[in-house]
Protein backbone atom coordinates (compact mmCIF):
# COMPACT_ATOMS: atom_id res chain seq x y z
CA UNK A 1 0.00 0.00 0.00
CA UNK A 2 2.97 2.53 -0.01
CA UNK A 3 4.32 4.46 2.93
CA UNK A 4 1.55 6.77 3.30
CA UNK A 5 -0.81 3.68 4.07
CA UNK A 6 -2.92 4.50 7.10
CA UNK A 7 -1.16 2.74 10.29
CA UNK A 8 -3.07 0.12 11.06
CA UNK A 9 -1.78 -1.33 14.13
CA UNK A 10 -2.93 1.79 16.94
CA UNK A 11 -1.23 2.14 20.33
CA UNK A 12 -4.24 3.27 22.27
CA UNK A 13 -4.00 4.37 25.70
CA UNK A 14 -5.63 1.30 26.70
CA UNK A 15 -3.39 -1.20 24.88
CA UNK A 16 -0.26 0.54 26.06
CA UNK A 17 -1.31 1.07 29.72
CA UNK A 18 -2.01 -2.70 29.47
CA UNK A 19 1.29 -4.11 28.03
CA UNK A 20 3.23 -1.37 30.86
CA UNK A 21 1.04 -3.34 33.66
CA UNK A 22 2.14 -6.69 32.19
CA UNK A 23 5.75 -5.22 32.48
CA UNK A 24 5.19 -5.43 36.42
CA UNK A 25 4.37 -8.37 37.20
CA UNK A 26 2.70 -7.16 40.81
CA UNK A 27 0.03 -4.74 38.65
CA UNK A 28 -3.63 -5.75 39.12
CA UNK A 29 -5.29 -3.98 36.39
CA UNK A 30 -7.21 -1.91 38.42
CA UNK A 31 -5.04 1.04 37.11
CA UNK A 32 -5.80 0.22 33.74
CA UNK A 33 -9.61 -0.10 34.68
CA UNK A 34 -9.52 3.68 36.97
CA UNK A 35 -7.97 5.23 33.18
CA UNK A 36 -10.70 3.91 31.44
CA UNK A 37 -12.89 5.87 33.75
CA UNK A 38 -10.71 8.74 33.16
CA UNK A 39 -10.18 8.48 29.57
CA UNK A 40 -13.79 8.65 29.24
CA UNK A 41 -14.17 11.95 31.27
CA UNK A 42 -11.57 13.69 29.36
CA UNK A 43 -12.96 12.55 25.65
CA UNK A 44 -16.54 13.27 27.50
CA UNK A 45 -15.04 16.86 28.16
CA UNK A 46 -13.67 17.32 25.26
CA UNK A 47 -17.05 16.50 23.24
CA UNK A 48 -18.65 18.84 25.07
CA UNK A 49 -16.06 22.04 24.86
CA UNK A 50 -16.02 21.14 20.97
CA UNK A 51 -19.30 21.96 21.07
CA UNK A 52 -19.40 24.59 23.36
CA UNK A 53 -20.23 27.27 21.32
CA UNK A 54 -23.31 25.79 20.11
CA UNK A 55 -24.56 23.46 23.20
CA UNK A 56 -25.37 26.05 25.46
CA UNK A 57 -22.20 24.85 27.86
CA UNK A 58 -20.80 28.62 27.88
CA UNK A 59 -21.19 31.10 30.66
CA UNK A 60 -21.76 31.24 34.45
CA UNK A 61 -23.75 28.44 36.47
CA UNK A 62 -26.44 29.91 38.52
CA UNK A 63 -25.57 30.33 41.96
CA UNK A 64 -22.78 31.18 44.17
CA UNK A 65 -18.95 31.51 43.73
CA UNK A 66 -16.79 27.49 44.65
CA UNK A 67 -15.16 26.93 47.59
CA UNK A 68 -12.04 29.02 46.10
CA UNK A 69 -14.01 32.10 45.68
CA UNK A 70 -14.14 32.41 42.36
CA UNK A 71 -16.90 32.94 39.93
CA UNK A 72 -18.24 28.98 38.66
CA UNK A 73 -18.85 28.27 34.53
CA UNK A 74 -21.41 25.99 33.39
CA UNK A 75 -18.01 24.03 31.98
CA UNK A 76 -17.32 24.27 35.33
CA UNK A 77 -20.16 21.98 36.77
CA UNK A 78 -20.50 19.95 34.02
CA UNK A 79 -16.52 18.47 33.51
CA UNK A 80 -17.08 18.28 37.76
CA UNK A 81 -20.13 15.96 37.36
CA UNK A 82 -18.65 14.02 34.45
CA UNK A 83 -15.70 13.12 36.48
CA UNK A 84 -17.30 12.03 39.76
CA UNK A 85 -19.90 10.07 37.76
CA UNK A 86 -17.79 8.12 35.82
CA UNK A 87 -15.01 7.88 38.91
CA UNK A 88 -17.86 7.09 41.53
CA UNK A 89 -18.92 4.06 39.46
CA UNK A 90 -15.77 2.60 38.60
CA UNK A 91 -15.33 0.56 41.26
CA UNK A 92 -11.77 1.50 41.52
CA UNK A 93 -11.92 4.63 43.51
CA UNK A 94 -12.27 4.95 47.00
CA UNK A 95 -12.08 9.32 47.58
CA UNK A 96 -12.61 11.41 44.87
CA UNK A 97 -11.25 15.36 45.67
CA UNK A 98 -12.38 17.94 42.95
CA UNK A 99 -11.28 21.36 42.84
CA UNK A 100 -15.46 22.16 42.56
CA UNK A 101 -15.89 20.34 45.84
CA UNK A 102 -15.84 21.54 49.48
CA UNK A 103 -15.17 17.97 50.90
CA UNK A 104 -13.87 14.93 49.89
CA UNK A 105 -16.32 12.31 48.69
CA UNK A 106 -15.88 8.85 49.83
CA UNK A 107 -17.07 6.26 47.60
CA UNK A 108 -20.04 3.86 49.16
CA UNK A 109 -21.30 0.91 47.14
CA UNK A 110 -23.95 1.66 45.17
CA UNK A 111 -27.84 1.64 46.18
CA UNK A 112 -29.33 -1.61 45.51
CA UNK A 113 -31.61 -1.47 42.22
CA UNK A 114 -28.93 1.21 40.76
CA UNK A 115 -27.13 0.38 37.51
CA UNK A 116 -23.54 0.16 38.95
CA UNK A 117 -25.58 -2.07 42.23
CA UNK A 118 -22.45 -4.09 42.29
CA UNK A 119 -19.93 -1.46 42.66
CA UNK A 120 -17.88 -1.43 45.61
CA UNK A 121 -15.44 1.37 46.81
CA UNK A 122 -11.67 0.33 45.31
CA UNK A 123 -7.94 0.99 45.93
CA UNK A 124 -7.35 4.80 44.53
CA UNK A 125 -7.94 8.39 45.65
CA UNK A 126 -8.12 10.80 43.10
CA UNK A 127 -7.96 14.21 42.92
CA UNK A 128 -8.58 16.45 40.08
CA UNK A 129 -9.20 19.82 38.80
CA UNK A 130 -12.18 18.72 36.15
CA UNK A 131 -12.04 22.25 34.12
CA UNK A 132 -8.69 23.75 34.50
CA UNK A 133 -8.42 27.49 32.52
CA UNK A 134 -12.14 28.23 33.21
CA UNK A 135 -11.65 32.28 32.04
CA UNK A 136 -10.61 30.65 29.27
CA UNK A 137 -13.97 29.09 28.34
CA UNK A 138 -15.56 31.83 26.82
CA UNK A 139 -13.00 32.89 24.45
CA UNK A 140 -11.64 29.70 22.78
CA UNK A 141 -8.34 29.47 24.25
CA UNK A 142 -7.34 26.04 25.37
CA UNK A 143 -8.29 24.29 28.52
CA UNK A 144 -7.53 21.05 30.22
CA UNK A 145 -8.42 18.65 32.60
CA UNK A 146 -5.85 17.37 35.55
CA UNK A 147 -5.69 14.55 37.67
CA UNK A 148 -3.66 12.76 40.66
CA UNK A 149 -3.77 8.98 41.79
CA UNK A 150 -2.54 7.74 44.90
CA UNK A 151 -3.03 4.23 46.20
CA UNK A 152 -4.96 3.76 49.44
CA UNK A 153 -1.78 2.68 52.58
CA UNK A 154 -1.57 -0.89 52.99
CA UNK A 155 -4.31 -1.90 55.71
CA UNK A 156 -6.35 1.31 55.39
CA UNK A 157 -10.07 1.72 54.76
CA UNK A 158 -10.23 4.81 52.63
CA UNK A 159 -12.06 6.75 54.97
CA UNK A 160 -9.20 9.25 56.58
CA UNK A 161 -8.42 12.34 54.72
CA UNK A 162 -5.43 12.61 56.65
CA UNK A 163 -3.77 9.47 56.55
CA UNK A 164 -5.49 8.74 53.03
CA UNK A 165 -5.80 12.30 50.84
CA UNK A 166 -3.38 14.59 52.81
CA UNK A 167 -0.22 12.74 51.13
CA UNK A 168 2.85 14.30 49.16
CA UNK A 169 3.35 14.04 45.72
CA UNK A 170 6.39 11.68 46.19
CA UNK A 171 3.89 9.13 47.20
CA UNK A 172 1.21 9.33 43.67
CA UNK A 173 1.72 6.15 41.29
CA UNK A 174 0.09 8.16 38.61
CA UNK A 175 -0.56 12.00 37.30
CA UNK A 176 -2.07 12.83 33.59
CA UNK A 177 -3.62 15.91 32.10
CA UNK A 178 -6.31 16.35 29.04
CA UNK A 179 -5.79 19.34 26.84
CA UNK A 180 -8.47 20.69 24.65
CA UNK A 181 -6.46 22.93 22.51
CA UNK A 182 -6.07 22.73 19.07
CA UNK A 183 -6.24 18.72 19.55
CA UNK A 184 -7.41 16.63 22.26
CA UNK A 185 -4.04 15.12 23.88
CA UNK A 186 -3.64 13.22 27.12
CA UNK A 187 -0.48 13.41 28.74
CA UNK A 188 0.32 10.68 31.51
CA UNK A 189 3.20 9.25 33.69
CA UNK A 190 2.66 5.64 36.07
CA UNK A 191 5.93 5.92 37.03
CA UNK A 192 7.56 4.94 34.18
CA UNK A 193 8.09 7.90 32.22
CA UNK A 194 5.97 10.27 30.57
CA UNK A 195 3.89 9.52 27.54
CA UNK A 196 1.77 11.61 25.68
CA UNK A 197 -1.63 10.93 23.39
CA UNK A 198 -3.42 12.48 20.75
CA UNK A 199 -7.29 11.92 20.44
CA UNK A 200 -8.75 10.52 17.24
CA UNK A 201 -11.93 11.87 17.06
CA UNK A 202 -13.29 9.76 14.55
CA UNK A 203 -12.27 6.70 16.51
CA UNK A 204 -12.87 8.33 19.98
CA UNK A 205 -9.35 6.59 21.31
CA UNK A 206 -6.40 8.13 22.41
CA UNK A 207 -3.61 6.99 19.92
CA UNK A 208 0.28 6.91 21.47
CA UNK A 209 1.61 9.91 19.59
CA UNK A 210 4.36 11.22 22.33
CA UNK A 211 6.53 8.29 23.78
CA UNK A 212 8.95 9.24 26.76
CA UNK A 213 8.05 12.60 26.56
CA UNK A 214 11.82 14.81 27.93
CA UNK A 215 11.48 18.42 28.72
CA UNK A 216 14.55 19.86 26.98
CA UNK A 217 17.33 21.35 29.48
CA UNK A 218 17.09 24.88 28.57
CA UNK A 219 14.51 26.45 26.81
CA UNK A 220 13.64 30.04 26.22
CA UNK A 221 10.45 31.04 27.26
CA UNK A 222 9.02 31.91 30.51
CA UNK A 223 6.03 32.13 31.46
CA UNK A 224 4.00 34.27 34.58
CA UNK A 225 1.23 36.79 35.27
CA UNK A 226 3.21 39.57 34.97
CA UNK A 227 0.14 41.73 36.30
CA UNK A 228 1.52 40.48 39.62
CA UNK A 229 4.70 42.30 39.38
CA UNK A 230 3.91 45.01 41.76
CA UNK A 231 3.19 42.16 44.48
CA UNK A 232 6.26 39.83 43.71
CA UNK A 233 9.24 39.59 46.16
CA UNK A 234 12.70 39.97 45.18
CA UNK A 235 13.34 36.66 43.46
CA UNK A 236 10.92 36.98 41.05
CA UNK A 237 11.56 40.19 40.14
CA UNK A 238 15.12 39.33 39.90
CA UNK A 239 14.33 36.53 37.66
CA UNK A 240 11.79 37.62 35.36
CA UNK A 241 13.75 40.93 35.02
CA UNK A 242 17.20 38.70 33.90
CA UNK A 243 14.63 36.75 31.53
CA UNK A 244 14.27 40.17 29.71
CA UNK A 245 17.76 41.44 30.31
CA UNK A 246 20.15 38.83 30.15
CA UNK A 247 22.73 41.38 29.45
CA UNK A 248 21.54 44.42 32.21
CA UNK A 249 24.54 45.01 33.51
CA UNK A 250 23.88 44.51 37.23
CA UNK A 251 26.07 44.75 40.05
CA UNK A 252 29.32 43.31 41.25
CA UNK A 253 30.06 40.80 44.33
CA UNK A 254 29.67 43.94 46.78
CA UNK A 255 26.50 44.77 45.31
CA UNK A 256 28.07 47.81 44.03
CA UNK A 257 26.33 48.93 40.79
CA UNK A 258 28.50 48.23 37.21
CA UNK A 259 29.31 50.64 34.72
CA UNK A 260 26.28 50.69 32.79
CA UNK A 261 23.95 50.26 35.09
CA UNK A 262 21.64 53.41 35.22
CA UNK A 263 19.86 53.71 38.74
CA UNK A 264 17.11 54.98 36.23
CA UNK A 265 16.36 51.42 34.75
CA UNK A 266 16.96 49.80 37.76
CA UNK A 267 14.04 51.54 39.83
CA UNK A 268 11.92 51.12 36.41
CA UNK A 269 13.09 47.30 36.14
CA UNK A 270 12.95 46.36 39.49
CA UNK A 271 10.68 48.48 41.78
CA UNK A 272 11.13 46.93 44.77
CA UNK A 273 14.73 45.87 45.15
CA UNK A 274 17.25 48.15 46.07
CA UNK A 275 20.49 48.75 44.05
CA UNK A 276 22.76 46.64 45.45
CA UNK A 277 20.96 43.43 45.81
CA UNK A 278 20.76 42.65 42.17
CA UNK A 279 24.14 41.01 41.64
CA UNK A 280 23.85 38.18 39.21
CA UNK A 281 26.58 35.81 38.65
CA UNK A 282 28.54 35.07 35.64
CA UNK A 283 27.37 31.42 35.05
CA UNK A 284 23.31 33.03 34.98
CA UNK A 285 24.07 34.83 32.15
CA UNK A 286 25.09 31.85 29.87
CA UNK A 287 21.52 30.57 29.51
CA UNK A 288 21.90 28.98 25.64
CA UNK A 289 25.28 30.08 25.23
CA UNK A 290 23.49 33.79 24.27
CA UNK A 291 22.23 36.35 25.56
CA UNK A 292 19.13 36.40 23.99
CA UNK A 293 15.84 37.87 25.77
CA UNK A 294 13.77 34.98 26.94
CA UNK A 295 9.96 35.06 25.17
CA UNK A 296 7.05 35.54 27.38
CA UNK A 297 4.19 33.18 26.69
CA UNK A 298 0.90 33.10 29.25
CA UNK A 299 -1.65 31.56 28.33
CA UNK A 300 -3.64 31.59 31.57
CA UNK A 301 -4.64 27.84 31.20
CA UNK A 302 -1.86 25.62 33.41
CA UNK A 303 -2.48 22.67 31.76
CA UNK A 304 -1.79 24.55 28.46
CA UNK A 305 1.25 26.43 29.90
CA UNK A 306 2.44 23.17 31.16
CA UNK A 307 2.46 21.54 28.25
CA UNK A 308 3.89 23.94 26.00
CA UNK A 309 6.68 23.99 28.60
CA UNK A 310 7.26 20.20 28.54
CA UNK A 311 7.29 19.98 24.83
CA UNK A 312 9.63 23.71 23.69
CA UNK A 313 10.76 24.42 27.53
CA UNK A 314 11.55 27.25 29.75
CA UNK A 315 9.83 27.95 33.02
CA UNK A 316 6.19 28.42 34.05
CA UNK A 317 5.49 30.05 36.81
CA UNK A 318 2.95 31.11 39.61
CA UNK A 319 4.40 32.30 42.64
CA UNK A 320 3.54 33.27 46.12
CA UNK A 321 3.61 36.77 46.32
CA UNK A 322 2.42 39.75 49.02
CA UNK A 323 -1.47 39.27 48.14
CA UNK A 324 -1.18 35.91 47.85
CA UNK A 325 1.45 34.32 50.08
CA UNK A 326 0.87 30.76 49.02
CA UNK A 327 0.59 31.32 45.76
CA UNK A 328 -2.70 30.58 43.65
CA UNK A 329 -2.16 27.01 42.51
CA UNK A 330 -3.84 24.29 44.71
CA UNK A 331 -1.24 21.22 45.60
CA UNK A 332 -3.50 18.13 45.65
CA UNK A 333 -5.14 18.72 41.96
CA UNK A 334 -3.02 21.41 40.45
CA UNK A 335 0.52 21.40 41.58
CA UNK A 336 1.40 17.77 42.62
CA UNK A 337 0.36 15.93 39.54
CA UNK A 338 2.05 18.67 37.38
CA UNK A 339 5.33 18.41 39.55
CA UNK A 340 5.12 14.52 39.14
CA UNK A 341 4.81 14.39 35.17
CA UNK A 342 7.41 17.35 35.36
CA UNK A 343 10.27 15.19 37.23
CA UNK A 344 9.10 12.11 35.59
CA UNK A 345 10.26 13.82 31.98
CA UNK A 346 13.44 14.71 33.19
CA UNK A 347 12.52 18.74 34.61
CA UNK A 348 12.56 20.38 37.85
CA UNK A 349 9.61 21.45 40.14
CA UNK A 350 9.95 24.16 43.37
CA UNK A 351 7.92 26.25 45.23
CA UNK A 352 11.35 28.79 45.26
CA UNK A 353 12.71 27.22 48.29
CA UNK A 354 11.76 23.55 48.43
CA UNK A 355 10.97 20.75 46.13
CA UNK A 356 7.49 20.95 45.10
CA UNK A 357 6.45 17.18 45.04
CA UNK A 358 7.64 17.17 48.61
CA UNK A 359 4.92 18.97 50.09
CA UNK A 360 2.38 17.72 52.24
CA UNK A 361 -0.66 19.62 51.83
CA UNK A 362 -2.32 20.82 55.32
CA UNK A 363 -5.79 20.58 53.96
CA UNK A 364 -7.70 19.69 50.95
CA UNK A 365 -7.69 23.45 48.95
CA UNK A 366 -4.26 24.41 49.86
CA UNK A 367 -1.95 26.24 47.34
CA UNK A 368 1.43 26.70 47.21
CA UNK A 369 3.66 29.04 45.18
CA UNK A 370 5.48 27.19 41.84
CA UNK A 371 8.30 27.31 38.76
CA UNK A 372 8.39 24.17 37.04
CA UNK A 373 10.08 23.31 33.70
CA UNK A 374 13.69 23.30 32.18
CA UNK A 375 15.89 22.08 34.82
CA UNK A 376 18.57 24.53 34.68
CA UNK A 377 16.08 27.06 34.21
CA UNK A 378 14.39 25.99 37.20
CA UNK A 379 17.41 25.60 39.26
CA UNK A 380 18.46 29.10 38.17
CA UNK A 381 15.39 30.15 39.75
CA UNK A 382 16.30 28.48 42.53
CA UNK A 383 19.71 30.47 42.95
CA UNK A 384 17.84 33.71 42.92
CA UNK A 385 15.68 32.47 45.93
CA UNK A 386 18.54 31.12 47.88
CA UNK A 387 20.48 34.23 47.42
CA UNK A 388 17.35 36.34 49.10
CA UNK A 389 17.90 33.97 52.37
P1 LIG B 1 -9.05 26.93 37.30
O1 LIG B 1 -9.64 27.42 36.01
O2 LIG B 1 -9.06 25.44 37.42
O3 LIG B 1 -9.62 27.63 38.50
O4 LIG B 1 -7.49 27.23 37.27
C1 LIG B 1 -7.08 28.52 36.91
C2 LIG B 1 -5.63 28.63 37.21
C3 LIG B 1 -4.69 28.02 36.19
O5 LIG B 1 -5.26 27.36 35.13
C4 LIG B 1 -3.90 29.18 35.67
O6 LIG B 1 -2.54 28.84 35.61
C5 LIG B 1 -4.14 30.28 36.63
O7 LIG B 1 -5.35 30.00 37.26
C6 LIG B 1 -4.24 31.62 35.97
O8 LIG B 1 -4.42 32.58 36.95
P2 LIG B 1 -4.33 34.15 36.64
O9 LIG B 1 -5.58 34.50 35.88
O10 LIG B 1 -4.28 34.77 38.01
O11 LIG B 1 -3.08 34.39 35.85
MN1 LIG C 1 -11.44 27.28 39.39
MN1 LIG D 1 -6.97 24.83 37.48
MN1 LIG E 1 -10.73 24.16 37.45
Amino acid sequence: LGPDAPVTDLITLTRHTLSEQRRHASASGDLTLLLVSLQLSCKYVSSLVRRAGLANVTGLAGGGPNIQGEKVQRLDVLANEVFMNSLRTSGRAAVLVSEEDENAFFVTAAPEGSPDADSRPGRYVVCFDPLDGSSNIDCGVSIGSIFGIYRLPEGSDGTSLERDVLRPGTELMAAGYALYGSFTGLVLATGDGVNGYTLDPSLGEFILTHPSMRIPSRGNIYSINEGNASKWGPAVTRWVNHCKFPEAPTADAEGKPLAGLDEATLKVTHPLRPAGSLAVRADEHDNHGTRKPRSLRYVGSMVADVHRTFLHGGVFAYPADRSSPNGKLRILYEVLPMAFLCEQAGGRCTTGLKRALAIRPDKLHARTGIFLGSALDVAEVERMYQDEE
